[in-house]
C-alpha cells in the first residue's frame, strides 16, 4: 500500500487523517512537524509518525498532500525537491494547476487538486478532484464521494459547494436557535431541524426521477403553510441570497 506524507498539519489534515482511519485505511502516514499540537494528536490517536524535515518526508513518501495555507506555499516549496512522477495532491483552495506549476519543483510531478470538507472526518461529503488520478481517487475514496470534474473550471465551481457545506451549519444553527426561543429544549430543537432538512435530502435522493422543485411543489400546494413560508422566504430574497453567495465565490 502506498504511504502518505502531509505537508501542513492543521485543520484539514486533522479531519482527513481521522477520516482515513475511521474508514479503515491503515497506510503509513507521515506528518511534517509544524502545527505541533495537531501533529502530536494525530500521531498518538491515528498512529502517524512525525518527520522533522520536510525533505525527508518527501523522500520517504509515495503521495504528498500539500495542505498549507496559500500564503505559506512559496516558503514551503523553496525548501523541498520532489521526485519526477511523484503524486502531489494540493488541497490549497483557489491556487490553480498553472500557478502550482510556476514552481519548478512541481513541474515534473503528477499534480492533482482536491477539496475535502470537514465531514470527511466521518466519511461523508463530496470530494471534488481534478484531473482524474487513480492514486488520488483511491486515497480519498474512504472519505466520502470522490467527484472527478472534467475541467479545472468546474473544479473551481466546486469551491462554492465546499463553501455551501460550511454555510449550512450557520443556517441550521439559526433555525435551531429560533426553535429553542419558542421554548423547545436544545436537543429536541436540534433533532427537529436536522431531521427536517436531512430527511428531505434522503427522500429526494430515494426518488432521483423527481427534481427537488417537483417534490417542493407537490408539498407547497395552494393554501398550505408550506406555500405561505416559501413565499415569505422568496419575497425576502432568501433563496436568491444563497445563489448570490455561490456567485461571490467565483
Ligand atoms: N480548513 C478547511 O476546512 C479547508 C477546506 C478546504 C481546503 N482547505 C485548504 O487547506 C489548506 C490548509 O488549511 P487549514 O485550515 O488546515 O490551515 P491551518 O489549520 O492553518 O494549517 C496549516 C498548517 O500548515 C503549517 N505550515 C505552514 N508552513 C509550513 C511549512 N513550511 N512546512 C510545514 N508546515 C507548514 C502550519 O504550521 P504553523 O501553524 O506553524 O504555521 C499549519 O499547521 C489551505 O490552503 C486551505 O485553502 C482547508
Amino acid at each position: 500500500m502506498t504511504n502518505l506524507g502531509i505537508l501542513g498539519v492543521g485543520h484539514l489534515a486533522g479531519y482527513c487523517v481521522k477520516g482515513l482511519r475511521n474508514g479503515g485505511d491503515q497506510r503509513p502516514i507521515m506528518l511534517s512537524s509544524r502545527g505541533r499540537e495537531m501533529a502530536r494528536q494525530l500521531a498518538s490517536e491515528c498512529g502517524c509518525s512525525i518527520v522533522d524535515s520536510n525533505q525527508l518526508l518527501v523522500d520517504q513518501c509515495d503521495i504528498i498532500l500539500l495542505a498549507v495555507r496559500p500564503a505559506h506555499l512559496d516558503e514551503l516549496l523553496q525548501t523541498i525537491n520532489f521526485r519526477p512522477g511523484q503524486t502531489v495532491i494540493s488541497v490549497i483552495a483557489g491556487v490553480s494547476l498553472k500557478q502550482l506549476r510556476q514552481h519548478p519543483e512541481l513541474r515534473q510531478t503528477e499534480l492533482v487538486r482536491a477539496l475535502p470538507s470537514t465531514s470527511a472526518e466521518v466519511n461523508a461529503g463530496p470530494i471534488p478532484l481534478f484531473p482524474s488520478n487513480p492514486i488520488a481517487e483511491g486515497l480519498f475514496a474512504p472519505l466520502g464521494q470522490v467527484v472527478t470534474l472534467s475541467s479545472e473550471e468546474l473544479f473551481d465551481t466546486a469551491l462554492a459547494h465546499a463553501c455551501l457545506h460550511g454555510w449550512s451549519y450557520f443556517l441550521i444553527q439559526a433555525l435551531i436557535d429560533w426553535s429553542a426561543e419558542q421554548g423547545m429544549d436544545p436537543t429536541t430543537a436540534r433533532q427537529m431541524v436536522a431531521h427536517s432538512i436531512g430527511s428531505a435530502i434522503t427522500f429526494a435522493e430515494a426518488n432521483p426521477k423527481l427534481s427537488y422543485k417537483e417534490i417542493g411543489d407537490s408539498i407547497a400546494t395552494e393554501g398550505t403553510f408550506t406555500q405561505k413560508g416559501i413565499q415569505q422566504i422568496e419575497s425576502g430574497n432568501g433563496i436568491q441570497s444563497w445563489i448570490d453567495a455561490m456567485e461571490s465565490i467565483k
